[in-house]
């Protein structure tokens, strides 16, 4: 079992002296402390890879307790000299492909014969109430960045930028590395960032636009952000091969999903032949959406119960394992060149810190998808299960770490933390490294620690640094021709 990660990172708030600075400063970080009157879903815990942010990480919200840092030995000896980041994109729109089920379901609805509802706990007519349910998603929202979402990067930015002061100064502005996948909802996610960066050293100040910020705009890297899309050998065997996936296809028409469709053909008084797995599926992810976006609670929220909403959670996560994570070697192998890459960065600021130059990098922001961080996760050997996840077994992985919900809500990021150690004892220098996802401290794998010494998390993942040649890992096989003729 992995332990659960340390909630030592509390909202920290800066002290600020100038009223002028205070007041400002409040406005942008009040609704990041207070939970307002935040619409909750007993759903929420099962959305998967749309959960939002903070209903995945409740330790954001404020906490009597005195915060603690943790491991004090950081604080007292150590200093931070570099920042890497992996974000995900913040809360987003349906894709195309959802909105077409979405508007499809709602047909579905329209045509139903009138006063025809099954009546809700609360007396409410809810089938009354689904078919009023407004449509108001648009095929030009296609998994765009929302409003939450960019707020979700600024309060990430405010937070991390409190939580390491000394790496995201003000000197260090300039020099922040940003890359992103070229989606709209990544590169927008980088930008927010930025300007929630801006807000925290110019309080008050509206920020300019991010191609004439100090650091310039982000750099688009599809290789090394959406290195799914550039593995040949993972494209033929798993993203274009209709039997990858074949445990999810089975739970779709297994007992579990089938008693779902039942119940929800009973509700909507549709018949069960018109309903499927995907159209069920789509219609729980709107109360998702609803819920992220809007603030609001769609009546959709109120068709599944807990049960319900454990299966489609589960749904969920077998795609997400079969195409990104354990299922097949290559879903994780296929990430190795961005470990590498993370990897390459430490060990030039080491070389820097060691020969006495300034880091040139202290901040390195990578902007990326649920998809960029499953696999890396997968290849450093985190949320492992003994068991794979299967269509069979989902009463036996009730209590799964592969949990997508848990990993990847929206604006998710994993952060690799590398500081510079003094040793009082000995006048021996030394670099360690933390690991944080979504700013809880991720023990080690190889240790259970909290942190490690850098020679010894390079070691144990040095088959995956010295092997990944991706070119060679996500190369097919070669065909021998004259074999053939
Ligand atoms: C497709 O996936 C199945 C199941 O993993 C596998 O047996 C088959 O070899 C794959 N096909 C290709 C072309 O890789
Ligand atoms: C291809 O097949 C030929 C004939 O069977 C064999 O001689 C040759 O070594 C093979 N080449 C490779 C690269 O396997």
């Amino acid at each position: 079992m992995l332990p659960l990660p340390g909630r030592i990172f509390r909202v920290r708030v800066a002290p600020v002296a100038a009223l002028a600075v205070a007041l400002v400063s409040s406005l942008s970080r009040c609704s990041l402390l207070e939970p307002e009157n935040r619409v909750v879903s007993a759903l929420s815990p099962y959305f998967g890879t749309k959960t939002r942010y903070e209903d995945a990480n409740p330790g954001l919200l404020p906490d009597p307790e005195v915060p603690r840092r943790d491991p004090e030995l950081l604080e007292e000896t150590c200093t931070p000299v570099q920042l890497v980041a992996l974000i995900r994109h913040g809360t987003r729109y349906p894709t195309a492909k959802q909105i077409r089920k979405l508007r499809q379901l709602h047909g579905l609805l329209q045509a139903r014969a009138p006063d025809k509802g099954t009546r809700a706990a609360g007396g409410r007519d809810l089938g009354a109430a689904l078919a009023d349910w407004p449509l108001w998603y648009a095929d030009w929202m296609d998994g765009q960045l929302v409003e939450k979402g960019r707020q979700d990067m600024r309060q990430l930015a405010l937070r991390l930028a409190s939580l390491f002061p000394a790496l995201f100064s003000r000197e260090n502005y300039g020099r922040l590395q940003l890359v992103t996948s070229s989606k709209h909802r990544c590169v927008d996610s980088g930008a927010a960032f930025l300007q929630g960066l801006w807000q925290h050293y110019h309080p008050g100040l509206p920020p300019p636009d991010v191609a004439d910020m100090e650091c310039g705009p982000p750099r688009i890297n599809d290789k090394l952000m959406r290195f799914f899309d550039h593995c040949e050998k993972f494209l033929t065997q798993v993203e274009r091969n209709a039997t990858a996936l074949y445990h999810v296809e089975a739970f779709k028409t297994g007992p579990e999903m089938q008693n779902i469709l039942k119940k929800v053909a009973a509700i909507l008084q549709v018949p069960v032949n018109n309903l499927n797995a995907d159209l069920i599926q789509v219609a729980f992810f709107t109360c998702s959406f609803d819920l992220a976006i809007k603030g609001v609670k769609s009546p959709w929220c109120d068709v599944f119960d807990i049960d319900d909403a454990k299966v489609l959670e589960y749904l969920n996560d077998l795609k997400q394992y079969w195409k990104r994570g354990y299922g097949y070697t290559i879903n994780s192998r296929s990430s190795c060149t961005l470990f590498q890459n993370i990897f390459q960065h430490l060990d030039k600021a080491i070389e820097q810190k060691q020969s006495s130059q300034p880091v040139s990098s202290p901040v390195i922001l990578q902007f990326g998808h649920a998809e960029t961080l499953l696999p890396l996760l997968s290849l450093m050997g985190y949320f492992k299960d003994k068991e794979p996840l299967t269509a069979y077994n989902y009463k036996e992985q009730m209590h799964r770490k592969f949990r997508s919900g848990h990993i990847v809500p929206y604006a998710s990021n994993l952060i690799f933390v590398l500081y510079h150690c003094k040793n009082a004892k000995t006048p021996k220098e030394e670099f360690r490294v933390q690991m944080l996802l979504n700013e809880k401290v991720l023990p080690l794998a190889h240790s259970q620690e909290t942190v490690s010494l850098y020679e010894d998390l390079k070691n144990h993942y040095k088959d995956i640094l010295q092997s990944c040649q991706t070119t060679e890992d996500c190369e097919l096989p070669k065909v021998n021709t004259s074999d053939e003729l």
